[in-house]
């Protein structure tokens, strides 16, 4: 077995604990040769890097770590490429979600003005920089991209590079797909071959069938109607968490054909979201004040006693599993089935072929293999439509330096209820974001 080059870029998040922990223990599946922690923030990196160094060096005892701020460092003799960047780190996450909330709109890290739009128009650059120079370096190498806002990034990698050995992903499907592996009495997602269509952050499970090639979405539907939704992994089970699960069930009782995708509750329930949400501690306050105070004490231990500190082992981290599971099929051209985003070209009939959907494909050395469903009806394709256009008009905007552009992809957004609010969130954001954006004129 070939042994891999692994570079995580980004390597200062709270999530990359759990990337580390699923390379480790998929040392069979995923042999390393090389692991390389990139970022920019140095002293974040470090942090993480210290309280996993223990399990790195206990599984791999002679693996070769690099820890590096210099690019070239980073992406030389590299074979995979695991990115999940933040332009503009939790701060700017928090300014996202705060702007819209001023105008009793959704404000949230993905969705909506401050997710598309502006995190969306931010990330672009720093995206498209890290593939080129990886790509630079390493110009065979394979990128997985966790980064977001995933659809909008993904639409920037496909007219960038054609998305050519680049994959997006999200890890939300898998980790609904694992809460409904577990509540059927399963033990992983890989159980479940579920049939998926949509956008990232925007789609629905039509189908589920297990082993024996039944359809068990129907079962589940029940349950959940019933007893509620149970969540198996630990990152999103923490309060805010819970309450998305209990608006998953009032998902399902209005719209019970299929299984949602929790993110679609900011869209389909947009204004009492607003409401539900405090505009001064939004998410982003909770993440700091939570995983990352964690990790942050976590070091805090390690610094008290460093010889003797052991890495902590979280039970299951879908995040890092669902990457790893997805390079090694890369790597070995196993040809399993995941939920990625990839370009449409009529794997969903009657959507445009050049929008970026998030479909079941066999994940393959050469690519993904998108698997293809029959048309959808009227109520999705209308849901659909509407958020790709925003999501496009997103990026046109950006490429176009176009306020007006912008200001479209915000007014035609779904949580958005009028140009004049949208043209005083685009004036916002373009003053928060100041040169994370091109000048728009
Ligand atoms: C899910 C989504 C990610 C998103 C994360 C936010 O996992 O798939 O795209 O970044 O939730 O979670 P947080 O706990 O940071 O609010
Ligand atoms: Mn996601």
């Amino acid at each position: 077995m070939k042994k891999q080059a692994v570079v995580i870029v980004g390597a200062g998040s709270t999530h990359t604990p759990g990337i580390i922990q699923s390379l480790l223990q998929k040392k069979n599946e995923f042999p390393l040769r090389k692991l390389v922690m990139y970022d920019i923030d140095s002293k974040r990196m470090h942090l993480v890097y210290d309280i996993m160094k223990q399990f790195i060096y206990q599984e791999y005892p002679e693996l070769e770590v690099i820890v590096t701020t210099d690019k070239e460092k980073a992406y030389t003799d590299i074979d995979f490429v695991f990115a999940q960047i933040r332009q503009g780190g939790l701060s700017m996450r928090s300014t996202d979600e705060k702007i819209p909330l001023k105008y009793d709109v959704v404000g949230q890290e993905t969705c909506g003005p401050g997710g598309s739009i502006s995190y969306g128009i931010r990330s672009i650059t720093g995206v498209v920089e890290l593939i080129k120079d990886a790509r630079r370096y390493s110009p065979k190498c394979w990128i997985l991209n966790y980064s977001n806002p995933a659809a909008v990034v993904a639409e920037a990698t496909r007219r960038e590079f054609n998305n050519e050995r680049i994959l997006n992903i999200c890890d939300m499907p898998t980790a609904i797909l694992l809460s409904f592996t577990k509540m059927l009495g399963l033990k992983n997602w890989q159980e479940l071959d579920p049939c998926y269509f949509g956008l990232n952050h925007f789609g629905w499970f039509t189908e589920l069938y297990d082993k024996d090639g039944v359809d068990r979405l129907p079962e589940l539907r029940e349950m959940i109607l019933e007893k509620g939704m149970a969540v198996s992994d630990k990152h999103h089970q923490d309060p805010d968490w819970n309450k998305t699960w209990k608006q998953y069930v009032e998902i399902v009782k209005d719209y019970p054909e299929f299984l949602p995708n929790s993110y679609l509750q900011y869209y389909l329930y947009s204004k009492e979201m607003a409401q539900h949400m405090d505009q001064n501690w939004t998410r982003a306050d909770m993440v700091i004040n939570g995983r990352e105070k964690e990790m942050f004490a976590e070091h805090t231990k390690y610094l008290e006693n460093p010889e003797s500190y052991e890495s902590p082992i979280q039970d299951f981290t879908v995040f890092g599993d669902f990457i790893v599971d997805a390079a090694s099929s890369i790597a070995y051209n196993k040809g399993e089935r995941f939920l990625v985003i990839v370009e449409n070209n009529g794997a969903i009939p009657n959507l445009p072929a050049d929008a970026m959907v998030e479909v079941p494909a066999y994940i393959r050395s050469w690519g993904p293999e998108p698997i293809s469903r029959p048309a959808i009806s009227t109520f999705y394709k209308g849901l659909i439509e509407n958020q790709v256009a925003s999501e496009k008009l997103a990026v046109d905007a950006y490429y176009e330096k176009s306020y007006e552009k912008a200001l479209q992809a915000i007014a035609i957004n779904k949580t958005v209820p009028s140009t004049t609010i949208a043209k005083q969130i685009l004036d916002d954001l373009i003053e928060a974001n100041g040169d994370f954006w091109p000048e728009l004129h």
